[in-house]
């Protein structure tokens, strides 16, 4: 039944209590925009639930009234999936207030937490049971593990302990009618038929709200060993990983590739980072080695370096020789990014390719981008392990806003098109969301949108849960 604002505002404020019910526009300003600061949507309100029962309650209101709704974590999203709708007004609900750590199993190795704590928290409680909670990205201060299991997300761990989906072993979810799917098991084996919680996981959102989960623990590291080296190109790059595999125990945590032009950005967004070397290279590695058992990692980094010079890869270097220092190396990758944003508006893509074929990429990728526009940098840095790739675009800094954007849409295309001869992927780890739904859904089979379609029509019959992320609203028969 059709009911006005104010009505639900009323039947919200019953559910939850007043202070739960933003209705301003001033009290909700911040769960408006995201990150990038980019994107605003206008909201019905926004509701702050404090457990899985009010989430429930909200939810089995919104879909008895057809009420359209978004869940929201940190808002760190990169493809403006938690945004409102500006086009159909949704109600905002954000997960923030379930933010408890139901429990740690140090034995089993597992934690069990509400949805909304913050990555930071989790790993922060991993590390005083002397466990370790590997999921790592430049957000984990802000974003949240529903957030994370919604974007399946990635980060710097993944080469060495995978994607969000393979940190999860129980869920639980308010499906889009407002009932209560319960599968809060720590079983690190379970076949039994169809594993359905894989399918919330990477789904933005779109089939339920993650109220809760139970995530795998890994023993806590207890040395790390931190170092930057300098490479003349992204094939020595690639090169050194696979050295680092094979030489160093397979031990590898973390293999970042930082360009030249990702340094200046991150000295720009933080004046306080040294140059790390004595003079500029044209790339970088960061890279990482962790161990919680008795192995001598500086041994087996020295035998890999020393190596790894004789053979002309590695040009230049620095170990961290404090945790301090390992900290600020890594701000330099964490600047980088917030470079970027600083730098305004830029082509954000993030593709995958298999690991063999990264330099040939790169290769190909840039002379088609010069092809369209020699004023423009390429900034081309991210996961070389996980064959996942940021190849940003900043353009020149004297273009006006519309046609930078102009251009950076073309860019993009072309990119992509360099993408498809690889056969790679447009979204290794930000997800689809609102920004990326084109380039994926051109590039779908009519099987594969058929299948999505009819899960998508299974759980959220009404279309009230997201709709419009990953595939288009059902109102519109876009991929019909
Ligand atoms: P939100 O942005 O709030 O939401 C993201 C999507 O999930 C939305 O569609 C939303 O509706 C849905 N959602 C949120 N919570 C729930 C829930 N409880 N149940 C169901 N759906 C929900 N990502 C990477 O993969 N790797 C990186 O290295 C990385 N680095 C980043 C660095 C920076 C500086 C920033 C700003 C972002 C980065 N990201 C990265 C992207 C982002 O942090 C991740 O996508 C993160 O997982 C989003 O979590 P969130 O809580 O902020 O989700
Ligand atoms: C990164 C994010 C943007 O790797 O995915 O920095
Ligand atoms: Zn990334």
């Amino acid at each position: 039944m059709k009911i006005s604002r104010q009505q639900m505002l009323e039947a919200l404020v019953a559910i939850l209590g007043k202070a739960a019910v933003l209705q301003e526009t001033q009290d909700y300003q911040r769960y408006v925009s995201d990150w990038s600061g980019s994107r605003l949507g206008t909201p019905l309100a926004v509701v702050r639930p404090a457990d899985t029962e009010q989430v429930a309650a909200v939810v089995r209101f919104c879909a008895a009234h057809a009420i359209p709704m978004v869940p929201q974590g940190g808002h760190t999203g990169l493809v403006g999936g938690a945004l409102p709708d500006h086009a159909r007004p949704e109600l905002v609900i954000s997960l923030e207030r379930l933010n408890r750590v139901r429990q740690i199993d140090p034995v089993g190795f597992t934690i069990a937490v509400d949805a909304g704590c913050v990555l930071e928290h989790v790993k922060n409680a991993a590390e005083a049971a002397d466990c370790y909670f590997p999921l790592a990205l430049g957000a984990q201060g802000s974003c949240q593990i529903g957030g994370n299991i919604a974007t399946n997300a990635g980060g710097v761990n993944v080469l060495r302990y995978g994607m969000m989906r393979e940190q999860v072993l129980g869920l639980e979810v308010v499906l889009p009618d407002g009932r209560i799917w319960n599968r809060m098991n720590a079983l690190r084996k379970d076949n039994r038929g169809y594993a359905l919680q894989q399918l919330f996981i990477g789904s933005e959102g779109t089939l339920g709200i993650v109220t809760g989960a139970v995530l795998k623990l890994s023993p806590r590291p207890q040395r790390t060993l931190t170092a930057l080296l300098a490479v003349a190109t992204v094939e020595d790059a690639v090169q050194l990983y696979t050295r680092a595999r094979r030489e160093c125990s397979d031990l590898l945590s973390a293999f970042e590739l930082i360009p030249r032009i990702g340094m200046e950005l991150a000295f720009e967004a933080n004046r306080q980072l040294p140059e790390p070397l004595s003079e500029p290279y044209p790339f970088y590695v960061l890279l990482e080695l962790a161990v919680s058992g008795p192995v001598d990692l500086q041994d087996l980094f020295d035998g890999y370096l020393e190596r790894s010079m004789n053979s002309g890869l590695v040009l230049d270097g620095t170990l961290a020789s404090s945790s301090e220092q390992a900290r600020k190396l890594w701000l330099i990758r964490e600047g980088m990014v917030e470079g970027q944003r600083l730098r305004g508006e830029h082509l954000r893509t993030d593709i995958s390719v298999p690991i063999s074929a990264i330099a040939a990429f790169v290769e190909q990728a840039s002379q088609a981008v010069t092809e369209v526009s020699t004023r423009v940098t390429i900034l081309v840095y991210g996961h070389i392990g996980d064959g996942n790739l940021h190849f940003n675009i900043l353009p020149p800094p004297e273009l006006a806003h519309g046609a930078a954007i102009a251009l950076l849409l073309q860019i993009e295309e072309v990119i992509f098109a360099v993408l498809d001869r690889f056969d790679g992927s447009i979204s290794a780890e930000h997800g689809i969301g609102r920004v990326k739904q084109q380039a994926y859904l051109s590039r779908m089979a009519p099987e594969d949108v058929q299948l999505l379609k009819g899960l998508k029509a299974l759980f959220d019959p009404l279309d009230l849960m997201n709709a419009g992320r990953i595939i288009p609203r059902q109102a519109q028969t876009a991929i019909d």
